[in-house]
C-alpha cells in the first residue's frame, strides 16, 4: 500500500516485448515501460524464441527498475508483483514468472499469474472504466483470433466475468495473416503497421479477395486469404503494393466487423471492444465504431498502446483477479497454452 493505492507492478515477457507496469488501484497507471524486441527478430522475419527469452533476460531488470523509479514506488511499497502466465514463449514467460516470483518473496507480497488474454480484454476497462456488460469483444492478435461474449459473474466480485466463446480463427489469426501477407509482399515485419500504413494510400476495392466463412457462424479463416493474395500476386506482371495491401485489409477487415456485429446484436450486447495487437488497425478500428453508431451501440477502441503487447494491462487484471481469487501459489508454473476460462 502506498498513498492509500494498492499498487500492482505487472510484468509481461509472454512474446517479443518485455514490459513493466505499476497501476493503482486496478485504474490508475502509474507507469508503462514497453522494451519492443523488433529489430532483434526483423530480419528472421518472425519471432525467434530463443533470441526472445534472451533478450528478456537482458531487458527485464532495467525496465522493472524504470516502471518503479518512473511510478515513484519502492519495491516493498507495492501491494502485490504480477506475472503473465500464459499463453505465449514457454521460454519467454518463465523469464517474467520467475523474476515475478523472486521479487514477491523478497518483498514479502502477494504474486499473481495474470492470463494474457483476459488481460488484453481488461485493456478496454483500464481505459473505460464505464463499460457496462453484457460485451462482445474481438480479440485479434498474432496468435489469436477470437469473438467473446463477457457479462458481469453474478457470483463473482465486481468485474469478474463470465466468458463465452463465440467464435474463434479455424487456421490462422488475423494477425499472423498481416505478418504473412506482408512477408510475401517483401515488407519486413511486423507485417501489421506496415499494411496499415500503405494501404491509406492504396484502393481496398482494386482487388476482390474472398470475405471466407463471411456468412457462416462466428468462426474466422483467414488461411485461404491469404493463399489467394499469393496466387493473384504471381499472376500479375506488375502490382500496386498499396492497391494489393488495401484490397487485403478490406477483406479482413469486412470479415471481422460483420461477425462482431452480428454477435453484438444476438447477445443484445451493450457494446463492442476491440482487444490484441491487430486492434491497432486504422481501417478495423474506423469501420467498427461506424458499424456500432449505426447499430446504437457503445464501440470501445483502446489506445494504440493499450491494444498492443503491455504490462499495464496485466497489473490491472492482476487487481481484479487478486480479490476474486486471491494470489497464486509459487509454486505454480507458466503455461504455454493456457486458455481463456470460457463458460
Ligand atoms: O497482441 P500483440 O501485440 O501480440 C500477440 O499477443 O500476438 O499482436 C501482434 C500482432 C502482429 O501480428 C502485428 O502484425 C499485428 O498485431 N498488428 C497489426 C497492427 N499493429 C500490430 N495488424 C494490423 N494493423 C496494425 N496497425
Ligand atoms: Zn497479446
Amino acid at each position: 500500500m502506498s498513498n492509500g493505492q494498492f499498487r500492482i507492478l505487472g510484468i509481461e515477457t509472454s512474446c517479443d516485448e518485455t514490459a513493466a507496469s505499476v497501476v493503482g488501484d486496478g485504474a490508475d497507471v502509474l507507469s508503462s515501460v514497453v522494451s519492443s524486441q523488433v529489430d532483434l527478430h526483423a530480419r528472421f522475419g518472425g519471432v525467434v524464441p530463443e533470441i526472445a527469452s534472451r533478450a528478456h533476460l537482458d531487458l527485464l531488470m532495467p525496465v522493472i527498475a524504470e516502471a518503479l523509479v518512473e511510478a515513484g514506488v519502492d519495491g516493498p511499497d507495492l501491494g502485490a508483483v504480477a506475472a503473465t502466465i500464459g499463453p505465449g514463449l514457454i521460454g519467454s514467460l518463465l523469464v517474467g514468472v520467475s523474476a515475478a516470483k523472486a521479487m514477491a518473496l523478497v518483498w514479502g507480497v502477494p504474486f499473481v499469474g495474470v492470463n494474457h488474454l483476459e488481460a488484453h480484454l481488461y485493456a478496454s476497462f483500464l481505459e473505460e472504466p464505464s463499460l457496462e456488460p453484457p460485451l462482445v469483444v474481438l480479440l485479434v492478435s498474432g496468435g489469436h483470433t477470437q469473438l467473446i461474449s463477457l457479462e458481469q459473474d453474478p457470483d463473482g466480485p465486481p468485474r469478474t466475468f463470465i466468458y463465452r466463446m463465440l467464435g474463434q480463427t479455424i487456421d490462422d489469426a488475423a494477425g499472423e495473416a498481416f505478418d504473412k501477407v506482408a512477408r510475401f509482399l517483401g515488407l519486413g515485419y511486423p507485417g501489421g503497421p506496415v499494411i496499415d500504413r500503405l494501404a491509406m494510400d492504396g484502393d481496398p476495392t482494386a482487388v476482390q479477395f474472398p470475405r471466407s466463412m463471411l456468412n457462416d457462424g462466428y468462426d474466422f479463416s483467414f488461411s485461404g486469404l491469404k493463399t489467394s493474395v499469393i496466387t493473384w500476386v504471381r499472376k500479375q506482371s506488375e502490382i500496386e503494393v498499396a492497391d494489393v495491401a488495401a484490397s487485403f485489409q478490406a477483406a479482413v477487415v469486412d470479415v471481422l466487423v460483420a461477425k462482431a456485429r452480428r454477435a453484438a446484436a444476438e447477445v443484445g450486447a451493450n457494446g463492442i471492444c476491440l482487444a490484441g495487437g491487430v486492434a491497432a488497425n486504422s481501417a478495423l478500428r474506423e469501420r467498427l465504431l461506424d458499424a456500432c453508431i449505426e447499430d446504437g451501440i457503445q464501440g470501445f477502441l483502446p489506445s494504440r498502446a493499450m491494444c498492443t503487447d503491455n504490462a499495464a494491462m496485466v497489473a490491472a487484471t492482476a487487481w481484479w483477479r487478486l480479490q476474486a481469487d486471491g494470489p497464486t501459489g509459487l509454486d505454480s508454473g507458466a503455461y504455454p497454452n493456457l486458455r481463456l476460462p470460457v463458460a
